[in-house]
Formats: C-alpha cells, sequence, structure tokens
C-alpha cells in the first residue's frame, strides 16, 4: 500500500477532522525521520498515517486495551509487512503488554507524540501557525509538564533511542509538519 492508499483509507475510517489532521502529521513526520535514519520513506509515511486507524472504533467502545490491535485487524487484507503492523501495535506498547523493539516502533511513538506537542505549541501563538513557531520553543514546553500535559514526554524522549538528540527532534518534527500546513491549518 503507498501513501495515498493509506491516506484514503485512513479518511475513510476517520470522521474526526483533528483524527485526521494527526494521522497527516504522524505520516509526515515518520516519513522525515525515515529520510533522516536512511529508511524507508514510503513505508514509514504509510505507518504514521495509518497508526490510529481503529481510534474511533477503539474509542466508542472504551476499548483502548484494543487501541491498535482492531487496526491490525482491519489492515489484514492489504498485505502490510509485519514490521509496520508491529509498530502499530508498539505504539500503544504500555496498555498492550508488548515491547518496543524497532527503530520503526520507536520512531512511531516518539514521531507521532511529538505531534502533539507542536501543535500545542503553535496554539498559544497568536496567528497560531507553525511558521512563528521556534524549535526552542518546543523543547522549553517538553519540560513545562503542566502544558499539553496529555502528551507523554517519555515517549518523545524515545528520539535519543534512535540517535536522534530532543532538540534535533523537535526541528524536524516542525519542518515536517510545517511542509503539510495547509492541511494541517496551522
Ligand atoms: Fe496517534
Amino acid at each position: 500500500m503507498d501513501y495515498l492508499e493509506a491516506r484514503a483509507l485512513m479518511e475513510r475510517h476517520l470522521l474526526d477532522a483533528s483524527m485526521r489532521k494527526h494521522s497527516l502529521a504522524s505520516g509526515a513526520v515518520l516519513r522525515a525521520l525515515a529520510r533522516r535514519l536512511g529508511k524507508d520513506e514510503e513505508k514509514w509515511a504509510v505507518a504514521g498515517v495509518l497508526h490510529d486507524l481503529d481510534y474511533e472504533k477503539a474509542g466508542k467502545d472504551g476499548q483502548m486495551d484494543k487501541h491498535g490491535l482492531l487496526t491490525v485487524e482491519m489492515l489484514e487484507p492489504y498485505g502490510l509487512s509485519e514490521d509496520v503492523l508491529d509498530a502499530i501495535k508498539a505504539h500503544n506498547a504500555e496498555n498492550l503488554g508488548v515491547e518496543r523493539k524497532t527503530d520503526l516502533d520507536l520512531a512511531l511513538t516518539c514521531g507521532e507524540t511529538v505531534t502533539g506537542l507542536v501543535v500545542a505549541t503553535a496554539l498559544v501563538y497568536p496567528d497560531k501557525k507553525l511558521a512563528s513557531v521556534k524549535p526552542k520553543s518546543i523543547t522549553k514546553r517538553m519540560k513545562q509538564t503542566a502544558f499539553a500535559r496529555s502528551v507523554n514526554r517519555d515517549h518523545i524522549r524515545l528520539c535519543e533511542k534512535l540517535d536522534i538528540p530532543l532538540s534535533e527532534f523537535a526541528d524536524l518534527a516542525l519542518n515536517a509538519m510545517r511542509e503539510i500546513s495547509d492541511d494541517l491549518g496551522l
């Protein structure tokens, strides 16, 4: 499955505008991480855009302990590679009792999580634009635990296990999201 097919599938299953934006932002950050690490950009972007595919299903039924597992079931007909499916499960590792093992497992978790911090940081600016955000404000917000408190800082810090320092990761995520700022409305 290529990125455009993955995006279309995501839009069939996620109707909420902010979930769609979160999925697109995650795809963009994962593509940038793959480029940075010399990995398969299209595959990592697909993982990013699909990782929350079951969110409206799992959330509705109050089954966050199934979040990720349902996505893997939904993706069964499409023949995605095992490492993508494992990474999708591993982004909900704590609830599913699985481990994050591969670079893609780590990248999907830190990449999808950092999008939340970048959006929250942009929304503080008067124009609410990614263009106004400095990478330094993102790293500053990292330390303010009361700010965007639902954004898991430990998950963002997993970038360091990929040998990407936090400041570089903030820069990478911000730039990736700026490239799709129209889609994100930011
Ligand atoms: Fe997500």
